[in-house]
């Protein structure tokens, strides 16, 4: 009988979106974290229980399964299921799940993936979901779930980024071990396909507070050549715009895959930061020291060692704060940032009417293709040189201003073909016509030049 009440309280832990119980209650501590190999030990587990969380977000490859066998794979999630301290979490703390690609069935895999639908339901059944659970009909796993009163609540999104993932575009000239991948223009490539993408909008009008967005692969850091949104840069962008359009306050991006930690944080045009906290993982941290990969989004990193996550709401503040953690194996604190709730809220301040000139009608284009006539009146350079600003305006803080940034790396071969040492001085003063996307930084409207094809002088 003991037993049998333990195994159903188990079972009643897993929350799914079929079953709303105590969701009145505010959420102050959410733990989550990815990457558990089932055939090596899980110690992390022990400072996640000590943490005592109120939910738990396990954000993909919960297990290497790596098969397409459905026997080999439900015995690996029966080892999982025997780690003492993964028990002791479910004994104690809700869990909302998500898959990525090594617990959907094979590395990097996608929609390609032959047993998806099987291996779906073994996920399922992994995590004790009900019968009648919506997502065993659907195809893929996207899940959420608000908790707490007005006023305090929390919106869990579980996005599904493999299930109907486009095939990725691979780059051989990437060096060994630096990843494969390179950015995809193709306008058909998706990461969530149309049905999810309508969901993930439903979602997003909802009312609530902090919005944790959750994606098995990272979301804001786009310099690495591994997995993440910025392999369809057009899926990202259209991310980011149904926010906008949405207006949705309060999103935070959780994510994992990368077998380390970091706090990555961008402008995506809402009027607040977008960041991304990224966890990874549960004992697949990556062991030995490594120089720092390129993340020109980062704002803190932990490069080494097995981590988690936790988001700590202190909602008794006049101003909520939304603590965003990363803790090592030992439940240290290794990269801490205290975010107001109140920074975290959607403005339009780019369509505000003191946006004029150039730069109002760049933000009609935004994240999409325009050509633009302008003179040079002004550029600058950053300090390492890897980019240069033309600006269209004196003062680059007009805010008439439109902005073209030179990005001098991915040009340096066809600059010095066409003998030019410094774009800068190049073409200043002249009048240039050029093409691309309109982008935000900081609410400010920029054209990213990385072909010559795309700039011409015209007079
Ligand atoms: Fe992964």
């Amino acid at each position: 009988m003991r037993k049998l009440s333990v195994l159903l309280l188990g079972l009643s832990l897993f929350v799914s979106a079929s079953a709303a119980d105590d969701d009145k209650k505010p959420l102050s501590r959410i733990a989550f974290g990815s990457c558990a190999h089932q055939d090596r030990e899980q110690p992390i587990w022990e400072p996640i229980v000590r943490e005592k969380p109120e939910l738990f977000l396990f954000l993909g490859d919960v297990i290497y399964a790596d098969t397409e066998d459905m026997k080999v794979m439900k015995a690996k999630y029966d080892k999982l299921a025997k780690v003492p301290g993964w028990k002791k979490l479910r004994e104690t703390c809700p869990v909302m799940a998500m898959w990525d690609d090594h617990d959907m069935g094979a590395d990097d895999a996608g929609a390609e993936y032959p047993k998806k639908k099987e291996s779906q339901q073994l996920f399922l059944d992994f995590f004790g979901a009900a019968k009648d659970d919506p997502r065993r009909k659907q195809e893929g796993l996207y899940d959420a779930r608000i908790f707490g009163p007005e006023g305090k609540r929390v919106q869990i999104i579980l996005m599904d980024t493999r299930y109907h993932r486009s095939k990725l575009a691979v780059d051989p000239k990437i060096p060994k071990g630096q990843g494969k991948y390179k950015a995809s223009d193709d306008p058909k490539a998706t990461f969530l396909g149309e049905a999810q993408w309508k969901w993930l909008e439903e979602q997003l009008k909802k009312p609530a507070e902090v919005r944790l967005v959750c994606s098995g692969i990272q979301v804001v850091a786009e310099d690495h050549a591994f997995e993440k949104w910025m392999n369809f840069p057009r899926e990202r962008a259209k991310l980011y715009k149904l926010i906008r359009d949405t207006k949705a306050s309060g999103v935070v991006f959780l994510s994992g895959d990368r077998h380390l930690a970091e706090l990555s944080m961008m402008d995506g045009g809402a009027g607040y930061p977008f960041f991304d906290l990224t966890s990874s993982g549960i004992n697949q941290g990556n062991k030995r020291w490594r120089p720092l990969e390129t993340n020109r989004h980062r704002v803190a990193t932990m490069n080494v060692g097995d981590n988690y996550g936790v988001v700590r709401i202190d909602w008794d503040k006049k101003d909520p704060i939304v603590g965003l953690e990363i803790h090592d194996d030992e439940g240290d604190v290794t990269i801490r940032r205290k975010v107001p709730l109140s920074r975290l809220r959607y403005s339009d301040r780019k369509s505000k009417a003191d946006v004029t000139g150039l730069a109002a009608e760049a933000l009609e284009h935004v994240d999409k293709e325009w050509t633009v006539e302008m003179t040079v009146n002004a550029t600058g350079t950053t300090r390492n040189k890897a980019m240069t600003f033309l600006n269209s305006e004196k003062d680059f803080r007009s805010a008439k201003n439109l902005t073209i940034v030179l990005d001098v790396k991915a040009l340096a071969k066809e600059l010095e073909r066409a003998k030019i040492e410094d774009a800068g001085k190049h073409y200043a003063g002249k009048k240039i016509k050029v093409s691309g996307t309109v982008t935000l930084f900081e609410d400010r409207p920029q054209i990213r030049v990385t072909k010559l094809s795309q700039i011409e002088v015209v007079e």
